[in-house]
């Protein structure tokens, strides 16, 4: 079933889990993260990011994110990532995304505050949550790009969240978005450093090529919401290279594209075992 932000998101950050989110852009890639989060009884996020809509068109994500969401058997919650522009937004809010992200983090820290209180003002009265970002996540996520990486003060993150009032907050403590190149570094004394001080869920960005085990530290460090994208396209990829490879001459794209479903869905329940999330479905009946 549909549901708010709020409903899991609050729960997991009161009893030390984390809520997996996962980026979407067609049909496979969301029946992946549901079948997923179905086999473990997990609550989740599905999200997609602003070039996600520009790839399928925001009603049409609506009507596959919406329709997955209220056939599933487990709570999901619709959310958009990494808003950047006010009119990705208001559309999302307008289409029954129940979560948005407005991320100004790339602005000045007044820029960035007055851009989410706008949000804010428009989402609170529909019930919708609001994520918002302070510091600045390295590496590349669609079409955001950001070489230089500041990783979050903790007397920024504190103040932020009390002039804003957003409900949930992206923190820089090391990861980047895309494939690593060196070996990740997660300054986990920074997270619970935040976590002491700031009364709303923390959220992890760029956690694919994460181990594990670090991602579970950092969910018992004080995270609450681990977004997943580059690992999902990357078992895409590789079950489709080797399809090709293994069956040259078939072109029926449902043969092709059933073991990327596959593959997918294998990232999804691993991902959701590190945020002991698992059995989590629970919280809405
Ligand atoms: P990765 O692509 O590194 O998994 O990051 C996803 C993300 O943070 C989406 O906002």
């Amino acid at each position: 079933m549909l549901i708010s932000g709020k409903e899991i998101m609050q729960h997991a950050y009161e009893n030390g889990y984390a809520i997996p989110a996962f980026n979407f852009a067609n049909m496979e890639n969301l029946q992946a993260i549901i079948q997923g989060a179905e086999e473990m009884n997990s609550p989740v996020i599905i999200q997609t990011s602003q070039g996600a809509i520009d790839y399928a068109g925001a009603e049409y994500l609506a009507d596959i994110g919406l329709g997955a969401a209220h056939r599933a058997n487990i709570p999901v919650v619709l959310h958009l990532d990494h808003g950047q522009k006010y009119e990705y937004c208001l559309k999302a809010i307008r289409l029954g995304w129940t979560s948005v992200m407005i991320d100004a983090s790339q602005d000045t820290f007044s820029e960035n505050v007055s851009k989410v209180k706008e949000i804010v003002k428009v989402a609170r009265p529909l019930d919708i949550y609001v994520e918002a970002e302070i510091g600045i996540i390295g590496g590349k996520e669609d079409d955001l790009v950001s070489d230089k990486e500041i990783y979050t003060e903790v007397k920024d993150a504190v103040n932020f969240q009390r002039e804003t009032m957003c409900d949930s907050l992206a923190i820089a403590v090391g990861t980047a978005h895309g494939v690593y190149k060196g070996e990740v570094k997660i300054d986990f004394t920074r997270i619970k450093e935040i976590r002491a001080l700031l009364p709303v869920p923390l959220v992890l960005h760029g956690s694919s090529g994460v181990p594990l085990d670090m991602v579970t530290k950092a969910v018992h460090s004080g995270i609450t919401k681990v977004n997943f994208d580059t690992e999902l396209k990357l078992a895409n990829l590789d079950a489709l290279q080797r399809f090709l490879k293994e069956n040259p001459g078939v072109y029926d794209i449902r043969k092709m594209f059933k073991p990327c479903r596959l593959a997918m869905k294998e990232v999804v329940k691993a991902k959701i075992a590190a945020c002991m999330s698992t059995d989590k479905s629970w919280i809405i009946s």
